[in-house]
């Protein structure tokens, strides 16, 4: 469906991308999963043709990009990481404004409008103006929006920052229907659970770079690490964690109750671990040893924590 060659952009002299490639088949739920600044947002503006990339190619179903702008760019639906609505128009209003941009008119406009608040659950609220909206309600509607033209892929950046946990579950009930419906989807996130639960096949973008590629079970099976030993601790004093953070470079996640230390062998790990513990003072609460996340194997490849 989608097919990206080596793609470069830098920003004066900020390289934001690095050869780049991008294989992505139709009907997949393709996640790009990186830090802030990784990246993401750039990919997504090359490959919408938004923004020129200084080198690289793009196909869509074996056609060039540039060379048949007009034709692919009717294929794809943008969902951007900002919200693009006008806050004095109703819900109904914006998706009419964005329906006319792309050339829809009279009944059809009206029937995909319809159809889509019904889709996205805001049928109730369709004749009320956006800035009565919550955070949850505008990110739906700036999904609808891209939906519109019916495209054959769509970029989601990062559709459910800043929004509360129930609108985001909204929000992936609406993303796993269009993954049924075998719509192809490119999902920008920073966070871990949303690349987990959603997608096909996962890219770790980092300084540019995609890092590693695979399915989430493909990603744990090539790392070193196997398994994770979960520590909860009652003291939450993280000044003195000097002599853990130096021993388990690149291994250790430090939360304010519990610290992850992912390993290839946790048992054998443990005693160590539970000395070092002793020594920085930590009062024990509870070890268990879990099977490996993808926190773990990010952290791995890319010595950096996701965590906001
Ligand atoms: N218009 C611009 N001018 C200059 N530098 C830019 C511009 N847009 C992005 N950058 C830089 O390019 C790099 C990649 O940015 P990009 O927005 O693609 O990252 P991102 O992964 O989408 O990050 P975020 O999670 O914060 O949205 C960053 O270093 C960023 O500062
Ligand atoms: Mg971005």
């Amino acid at each position: 469906m989608l097919f990206a060659k080596n793609l470069t952009k830098s920003y004066n002299e900020v390289k934001a991308l690095s050869n780049v490639n991008l294989s992505i088949q139709k009907g997949e739920l393709y996640g790009m999963l990186g830090p802030n600044g990784a990246g993401k947002t750039t990919t997504i503006s090359i490959l919408s043709s938004l923004l020129k990339p200084d080198e690289g190619e793009i196909f869509y179903e074996d056609k060039n990009l540039y060379q048949n702008l007009a034709e692919c760019k009717k294929l794809i639906g943008v969902v951007p990481q900002k919200i693009a609505l006008y806050e004095d128009l109703t819900a109904s209003e914006n998706l009419k404004f964005w329906g006319t941009m792309y050339g829809i008119k009279g009944q059809s406009l009206q029937k995909k409008c319809d159809e889509l608040l019904d889709f996205l659950g805001l049928s109730d609220r369709k004749n009320h103006k956006i800035k009565t909206y919550s955070g949850g309600m505008k990110r739906r509607i700036n999904i609808a929006a891209a939906l519109l033209h019916n495209p054959k892929i769509v970029f989601m950046d990062e559709p459910t920052v800043g929004i509360d946990p129930q609108s985001r579950n909204l929000i992936f009930e609406v993303i796993e229907e269009l993954h049924l419906r075998g719509l192809t989807m490119i999902y920008t996130t920073h966070y871990m659970e949303e690349a987990e639960r959603l997608c096909d096949r996962i890219g770790i973008i980092d300084e540019g770079r995609i890092i590693a590629e695979g399915s989430l079970d493909e990603l744990k099976a090539d790392s070193s690490l196997k398994e994770e030993i979960h520590l909860k601790y009652s003291n939450p004093n993280q000044s003195g964690l000097d002599p853990l953070t130096d021993r388990y470079k690149g291994q250790l996640l430090i939360n304010e109750d519990h610290l992850i230390l992912s390993s290839s062998k946790a048992n054998a790990e443990l005693p160590g671990l539970i000395q070092l513990c002793s020594k920085c003072e930590l009062l024990l609460d509870k070890i268990d040893i879990r099977s490996l996340s993808l926190e773990s194997v990010f952290l791995e490849l890319t010595g950096k924590s996701l965590r906001d």
